[in-house]
């Protein structure tokens, strides 16, 4: 199920947000602490207000509640409260007896009991998770994981403590997928919000339309991206929605990780089928990899992991993902020769991928060593990129693929002040913004132009095929282009 945290400071302003997402969940949370002073008074009523079941939680401030009230008041509070037709009441670990419980039960509302930790995950999770359903209560742990490996601990509660009502959540950056893959965790809910209210929060109608959370069951083939950062990635929109128009029982999680080891264990532990990979594992994951495609053992990094039997297979799709828009127009000849700004991992697939065509590359770059060493290894030219008003006129295609003019920075252009003659085909890899600084003073010469959100939609096309063996459907919108 898929629970509406409200934490607006009217019940009015708690009933629209409540309207606004109905058609995505299945329960709502009402958080008393977030409400004022007057409005407390009638919290009572809010269950006879909507139409779904409603727990009822007044969060402590070192819980992360949002009033600061004495306990007693607090208390009293919840016992006011309870007067209406709440479903569940969430009531903390430490409390031990007390009246808002022995009401609960004489009303028959289900108790929630919680423990929070925003700082880590405990080592003795397993037996706390226990204690917390003893009564014959929901048990609810909200913790943080620190690393990749915290997040394991809690995949792994389900194993440890099957057949007991939980919901286990990690929170924060670690934590979302926990959040989307809440059923594989044994939890029989997943908390959500439009405007995070508990750190890592996802919204009910993501949850619901992009990842259908609610419809994950032992079947479902888990797929992912790993990075960090990755929250940003369009790469979940794209997947889930080809593996929905293909009625293909699977889900592509955003997984932030620091450390690969941890995640390969992971994939192990919960079968999965295949990732992506982005900045900064394309090259860690190659140790991890028993068998890999020429072209990755050219570029040296892998954005595309699949399992096959006994193993795991690593290819590289950003390498046919750049080319494809402009194959053409190099097959036709329109495209001999081509300037690479920048000499980092992505560079390194484009100039190998350049080569492979047989255009002639000169790369540009800050740092000139890095230019030389994939100079050396694809046989082509190198400069710094200070000089690149030299190469003025004398190149037919220019590609950027520096991180200069990404978002937030959009102003930056990283060959400031080069005069384009309009006959140049110039690509910028970065496809947020999809029009760049050095795009717009392009098109302002005539130039043609082709976006990163091409490369993007072509490499994810190709990984959707390794992962299913099926094409990208055509017919749906990738939400990138
Ligand atoms: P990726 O794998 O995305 O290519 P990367 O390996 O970190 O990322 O490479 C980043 C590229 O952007 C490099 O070419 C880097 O230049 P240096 O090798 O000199 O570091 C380039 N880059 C990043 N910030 C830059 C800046 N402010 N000016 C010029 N180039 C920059």
């Amino acid at each position: 199920m898929i629970c509406l945290t409200l934490a607006e400071s009217t019940l009015d302003e708690d009933i629209i947000k409540l309207k606004e997402n109905r058609e995505y969940i299945d329960l709502a949370e009402l958080r008393l602490d977030a409400l004022s002073e007057s409005e407390m008074g009638k919290a009572s009523t809010f269950p006879s207000l909507v139409d779904v079941p409603v727990i009822l939680t007044f969060r402590r401030v070192q819980d992360g509640g949002k009033r600061e009230i004495s306990e007693k008041a607090r208390r009293q509070a919840l016992l006011e409260a309870l007067e209406g037709s709440f479903s569940y009441v969430d009531i903390e670990e430490d409390i031990k007896r007390s009246e808002v419980e022995e009401k609960a039960r004489a009303k028959g509302v289900r108790i929630i009991r919680s423990l929070h930790d925003f700082e880590k995950v405990p080592e003795d999770i397993f037996s706390r998770l226990y204690h917390l359903s003893e009564k014959g209560d929901i048990a609810k742990i909200a913790v943080t994981p620190r690393s990749f490996q915290d997040v394991l601990t809690l995949f792994r509660v389900e194993e440890e403590l099957r057949g007991i009502e939980k919901i286990v959540i990690g929170m924060g950056g670690y934590g979302v997928c926990t959040r989307i893959l809440y059923k594989r965790l044994g939890s029989f809910l997943t908390f959500a919000s439009d405007n995070e209210v508990a750190p890592g929060q996802v919204s009910a109608r993501t949850l619901k339309l992009e990842y259908r959370a609610d419809e994950i069951n032992d079947k479902t083939a888990v797929y992912g991206i790993i990075g960090n950062p990755v929250m940003h990635s369009a790469s979940p929109l794209m997947h889930n929605r080809g593996f929905h128009a293909i009625k293909y029982n699977a889900v592509y999680v955003p997984f932030l990780v620091d450390n690969v080891r941890s995640f390969f264990m992971f994939a192990e532990f919960i079968k999965m089928r295949g990732f992506s990979v982005t900045v900064p594992f394309k090259v860690d994951v190659l140790s991890y990899l028993g068998n890999i495609t020429r072209e990755v053992k050219q570029i040296g990094s892998c954005n595309t992991v699949v399992r096959v039997p006994g193993m795991w297979k690593g290819i590289n799709t950003d390498y046919y993902g750049f080319i494809k828009p402009i194959v053409s127009d190099i097959e036709g000849g329109r495209i001999k020769s081509a300037l690479v700004i920048g000499a980092g991992g992505a560079s390194h697939a484009i100039v190998w991928a350049l080569r492979n065509y047989g255009v002639k590359v000169t790369i540009l770059n800050r740092t000139l060593s890095r230019a030389e060493t994939i100079a050396r290894l694809n046989v082509c030219d190198y400069d710094s990129i200070e000089n690149a008003r030299k190469y003025e006129g004398s190149v037919d295609l220019i590609v950027q693929t520096t991180s200069v003019g990404l978002y937030p920075d959009e102003d930056k252009n990283p060959i400031e002040g080069f005069n384009f003659t309009g006959r140049e085909i110039v690509y910028d890899i970065i496809y947020k913004p999809r029009m760049t600084k050095l795009l717009k003073e392009a098109e302002k010469a005539g130039c043609t132009l082709h976006y990163g959100a091409e490369m993007l939609l072509e490499q994810g096309k190709l990984q959707f095929e390794a992962f299913t063996g099926y094409h990208y459907p055509r017919w749906v919108d990738s939400g990138l282009m």
